[in-house]
């Protein structure tokens, strides 16, 4: 039977990198004897210039009925809706939101070869074993929350108001996924101890009391995990200076929509950065990276966080459908890419090499097809 994936490429840099995955996917079932079915989307900011919507009538029942999504990237700078928003977010949000996607994932690992891009990084070369952490993101309120709006006083835009909204179950189950994932990863490089991070603003707001104190009630159920807070402000801080204490951190969504891009400078920037917006029912897996319209046609970006992201979608949907295949698909990816890495002659120019974006992508497809083979 084959999996249903909706692809949804996007804008700019968004449909190169997705032919990247597609390809690695082609390659995953050849060798794995797996069979995805592609249900391809056109949506963002394009879409919307072209017909007035963000994404086709339907799209969105698509993704309900999928196995898991695949989203490139969307936005464009010319492209906006009439109340000012980018076209394009809402397909985001619409996912989000709709699919109730509740826990935002997002891996920070330094793989060999890879400079980190804090100043000089191509002086100073980090042993990668230090950079090996999660940030879970709440991905469907606080200050996301649609609760928001303007005061005009006389044609003038005099207030603007978001509320952030945190709940007891919306704090609950993203403590809880990140409690879970806790349970299935090595532990924090500097000790080896497995660690969840609370990270908030406790010392001030309501919200983030409320997401302490749920903290505290979901583990005492994890007594082998240790406890950890961090305030945001501090967090960021120490994430920076010594990143291998860190193993899962988890938070509410602004602050981990700002924490993880700081964190995708520990692992050599945002091609290398992928994300997953995972629910009960459904996933969506896309790089944490944006459209890139400037460099969009030129076939130069770095494939491997939209790879990586893929990667994350094997390793979910084999877990949720219990398919040994896809599991084995999703370390063989893994493993692929950083054979590409650590052989370090076909990279993009943000890792410092000159290769193209199709280049790197097929140097990790025939990676996946050769260890596929030894693997089974
Ligand atoms: C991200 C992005 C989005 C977000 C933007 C594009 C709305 O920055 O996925 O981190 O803030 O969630
Ligand atoms: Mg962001």
């Amino acid at each position: 039977m084959a999996y249903k994936l909706v692809l949804l490429a996007g804008d700019g840099t968004g449909p190169e990198v997705m032919r990247e995955s597609v390809k690695v996917l082609h390659a995953v079932e050849d060798s794995f004897g797996l069979s995805f079915d592609f249900v391809p989307f056109p949506a963002g900011g394009q879409h919307y210039l072209d017909t007035g919507e963000e994404w086709p009538h339907g799209a969105f029942e698509s993704c309900q009925t999928a196995d898991a999504i695949l989203l490139g990237a969307v936005g464009l700078p010319n492209a906006n809706l009439p109340n000012g928003d980018l076209a394009g977010i809402g397909v985001l949000f619409g996912l989000r939101f709709g699919l109730d996607l509740y826990a935002n994932i997002r891996p920070t690992k330094l793989y060999p070869n890879v400079r980190h891009k804090v100043h000089d990084g191509f002086k100073q070369v980090w042993d990668p074993g230090k950079v090996d952490f999660v940030i879970i993101r709440e991905n469907t309120e606080g200050l996301y929350t649609p609760t928001r709006g303007y005061l005009d006083r006389g044609g003038t835009k005099e207030l603007a108001i978001d509320s952030r909204v945190i709940t007891r179950k919306g704090a609950e189950r993203v403590i809880r996924f990140a409690f879970e994932l806790a349970k299935t990863r090595p532990g924090a490089p500097a000790d080896g101890k497995h660690r969840v991070t609370c990270v908030d603003k406790s010392n001030v707001t309501a919200g983030c009391k409320l997401f302490r104190s749920v903290y505290d009630e979901v583990a005492a159920g994890y007594p082998k995990i240790e406890k950890d807070y961090a305030y945001i402000d501090a967090f960021l801080q120490w994430l920076v200076r010594s990143p291998e204490s860190y193993d899962v951190a988890v938070t509410s969504n602004m602050f981990g929509d700002i924490a993880t891009d700081l964190a995708a400078v520990l692992q050599g920037g945002m091609g290398m950065a992928a994300g997953g917006n995972v629910g009960d029912e459904h996933g969506m897996f896309e790089p944490i990276h944006g459209s890139a319209p400037k460099h969009a046609g030129k076939d130069v970006v770095n494939p491997t966080a939209m790879i990586l992201a893929t990667q994350m979608m094997l390793e979910w949907l084999g877990r949720r459908k219990k398919d040994r295949a896809l599991q084995e698909s999703a370390v063989v990816v893994e493993k692929a890419v950083e054979a590409v890495l650590r052989e370090g002659t076909i990279l993009t120019y943000d890792l410092g090499g000159s290769a193209k974006c199709s280049e790197m992508g097929s140097a990790i497809v025939a990676a996946t097809t050769r260890l596929a083979k030894k693997s089974r």
